[in-house]
């Protein structure tokens, strides 16, 4: 978000953020005519899902391309080129290489813009080293392994949540109350290994909670073959006021927590023993 909030505006690339939950004002705001197009679906950290090929034509329409932000997602989940997308990016950091250790971005699409910002890249740095590479290239081998079992995980621990008295909103877009699961059963060949959830109640009782879990590493990142939880509010989203946060939709008692390849079993039990401590 901060891209697009303070950096680009910096550069003076105009920006007008739209709520991506409402399709028809992302449509009107689009045929008022830009360049880009930058979408990010499921979104982060709650999960929103927008119609990429509803987006795509629109865009068209108004002769702007559209990138396609694909993390949460995974290419064994969804392929936004597929469905009209010009460019495809992905933090390689998260599901692509799987282990959490090592960093990289991936950039997927049309040959002649894939070459603009190779060129870009090599003049500007942020070139991948091998020793990252490798672990990516590596990790991807077992990218479509992972995801059955992080997608069947996450949607067993989402629906586990959701009938628990102390949380109070889950969103997960395998979830057949999410606004967006349509819409996603329609794009997405599984909903992901990412979910997030609200607790009923404040800031001190996520932290209470997140100290009792047992088996999650408390970190900022996703995407890893061990289970990671964070507050949005500390971690990926620390970045921006809680102006901001609140704008973007960012409840206060938030937790984003990506599942990882554990047994699920252990990982309910592990959800169950630190609620019940709350
Ligand atoms: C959806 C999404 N896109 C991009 C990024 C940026 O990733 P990196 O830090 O690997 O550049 C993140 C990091 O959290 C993310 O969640």
């Amino acid at each position: 978000s901060k891209i697009f909030l303070d950096f680009l505006p910096a550069y003076r690339v105009g920006v007008k953020l739209c709520e991506t939950s409402n399709h028809e004002e992302m449509e009107e705001e689009i045929a008022k005519g830009c360049d880009v197009v930058y979408i990010e679906t499921p979104t982060n950290p709650t999960l929103k899902i927008i119609d990429i090929r509803r987006i795509c034509v629109a865009a068209k329409r108004a002769g702007a391309i559209v990138i396609a932000d694909n993390t949460f997602a995974s290419p064994i989940n969804q392929n936004p080129i597929q469905l009209g997308a010009d460019l495809v990016i992905h933090s390689a950091t998260k599901f692509l290489c799987g282990h959490s250790d090592a960093m990289g971005g991936l950039l997927a699409g049309k040959k002649e813009l894939v070459k603009k910002v190779f060129q870009f890249r090599e003049i500007n740095g942020a070139s991948l080293q091998a020793d990252p590479a490798y672990l990516i290239a590596r990790g991807m081998k077992t990218l479509e392994l992972r995801l059955e079992r992080q997608n069947a995980s996450a949607l067993k621990i989402a629906q586990y949540l959701q009938s628990h008295s102390k949380v109070s909103e889950v969103f997960y877009p395998g979830l057949e109350n999410h606004p967006g699961h349509a819409i996603a059963k329609e794009q997405m060949r599984g909903f992901g290994g990412v979910l997030s959830f609200s607790l009923d109640g404040n800031y001190e009782m996520v932290k209470k909670f997140l100290k009792k879990l047992e088996l999650v590493h408390l970190a900022a990142s996703l995407g890893s073959v061990g289970t990671l939880a964070g507050p949005p509010r500390t971690t990926s989203h620390v970045e921006l006021t809680e102006a901001q946060r609140q704008m973007l939709g960012i409840p206060e008692s938030l937790i984003r927590y990506s599942v990882g390849i554990e047994n699920v079993e252990d990982l309910l039990e592990d959800l169950e023993q630190a609620l019940a401590a709350l």
